[in-house]
């Protein structure tokens, strides 16, 4: 059967890693989520006080990080692992939120995750999501989305997610931290989060998870 690359990129929880998740699972394609990439370095460079002005010291310690998805049989998802460490939890944390957009805007940091997606995708058959999908890693992707979603409704369903995990925090401050890193995101110079040419917009703000999932899935099967 003929297998494609679905590019789903946008804006910070509005729903793309949930949404790619069950597309990729009704396709039986893989599921890449870069975000997850990218919090995993964030931790590393956390908990080994790297200084991120310090290129040497940046370039050293991604020399040292080791990322992968390994499929959790109880939760029916991917985790993510640092160092063959099981992360999954800690990279969801605020203090990973806040430090993230940071991290992902070192050039080297993004010349190597990139380079890591773009050989994960090599076979097709994925599904990926992030920020620069469709207009950097794979801007040959047969189905490209881009997805957004009114703030205060994004800022509400990470509020709902952060606590289903234990942690109870305000909601003007998870606003901020996504309105920070939708600025951060968008005006670095390095695979800046834009909308390519060719990817079709989804406004997730008043649809059901069944309704993007089925959205994405009728693009996929157009492309056959
Ligand atoms: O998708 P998620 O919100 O977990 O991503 C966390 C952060 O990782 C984003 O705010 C962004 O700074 C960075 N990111 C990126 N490029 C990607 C995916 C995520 O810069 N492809």
């Amino acid at each position: 059967m003929q297998k494609i690359i679905i590019a789903l990129d946008g804006h910070s929880s509005c729903g793309k890693s949930t949404t790619a998740k069950r597309v990729a699972s009704q396709l039986g394609y893989a599921f890449i989520d870069t975000g997850a990439m990218y919090r995993a370095v964030s931790l590393y460079f956390h908990e080994h006080h790297i200084a991120l002005t310090n290129p040497h010291e940046v370039d050293e310690a991604l020399k040292k990080i080791q990322i992968t998805f390994h499929f959790n049989e109880l939760k029916g998802k991917s985790d993510t692992y640092l160092n063959g460490l099981n992360v999954e939890d800690e990279i969801r944390k605020m203090y990973i939120s806040d430090l993230v957009s940071e991290v992902s805007a070192i050039t080297t940091v993004r010349k190597a995750m990139v380079a890591q997606q773009q050989k994960m995708g090599k076979h097709k058959g994925i599904v990926m999501d992030g920020r620069d999908i469709g207009t950097k890693v794979f801007p040959e992707a047969e189905v490209k989305v881009f997805m957004t979603a009114d703030s205060v409704i994004r800022a509400e369903r990470r509020q709902k997610e952060l606590l289903e995990k234990g942690e109870l925090i305000d909601l003007d401050e998870i606003l901020d931290n996504l309105k920070k890193r939708d600025v951060m995101d968008s005006t670095r110079e390095e695979g800046p989060l834009r909308q390519a040419e060719d990817a079709i917009l989804m406004d997730t703000s008043f649809m059901t998870l069944e309704e993007q999932v089925d959205f994405v899935i009728n693009l996929h099967d157009k492309k056959l």
